[in-house]
């Protein structure tokens, strides 16, 4: 389940909340205009074809796209057998903040990875788990840590195909901000 660490954003970061109550999670983020949902998980999609991801949420997907008007659905996946040249290059595309022009939308079907969220003079830190819907509306300042160790399989979820180009800040923030190693060593 999910694991939310709230942050203040100035020179030395601090801790303003710790927390894996689900309620307190959803109400928090809904605060700054981000949605968590959570599916039922299913078991055995660690490694499967994404055929097979797509199928076994197939009435979760359908309905997301009915209500969101996303056009184009995929299956991102790293496991922890990747050279670890390619987990590092993945791990280091989004680990700088940044926007984007279209939502990012993700389910966790696998494994794990944290999305931080910077709006209003705080960075949520919200770690992602199988069963896991997030919805960061487009525009929002942001970025993905998924570990030195990548272990994910997740749902995502487009308007277009260019809208999740990373529109970089050029702000260092994400270096002040505890990283996925230290967060997960911490819980
Ligand atoms: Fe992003």
């Amino acid at each position: 389940m999910t694991y939310l660490t709230v942050y203040t954003d100035g020179p030395a970061p601090e801790t303003l909340l710790r927390t894996e109550d689900q309620a307190e999670i959803a109400t928090s983020l809904k605060e700054i205009g981000v949605r968590l949902r959570h599916w039922e998980i299913v078991d055995g999609l660690d490694g499967a074809s994404s055929d097979d991801v797509l199928a076994a949420y197939r009435d979760q997907v359908a309905a997301v796209v009915a209500e969101e008007g996303y056009t184009f659905v995929d299956v991102a996946r790293l496991g922890p057998d990747a050279p670890a040249d390619v987990a590092a290059a993945a791990r280091a595309k989004f680990l700088n903040e940044h926007t984007h022009d279209d939502d990012e939308v993700r389910f966790f079907v696998a494994g794990s990875g944290i999305f931080y969220l910077h709006v209003d003079g705080k960075v949520h830190a919200v770690f992602c788990e199988p069963g896991d819907l997030l919805s960061v509306p487009k525009q929002t300042t942001h970025w993905f840590d998924m570990g030195t160790r990548p272990h994910f399989t997740a749902i995502r979820f487009f308007h277009d195909d260019d809208g999740w180009i990373g529109d970089f800040t050029g702000d260092d923030i994400a270096s002040r901000i505890p990283d996925y190693d230290t967060i997960a060593a911490g819980r």
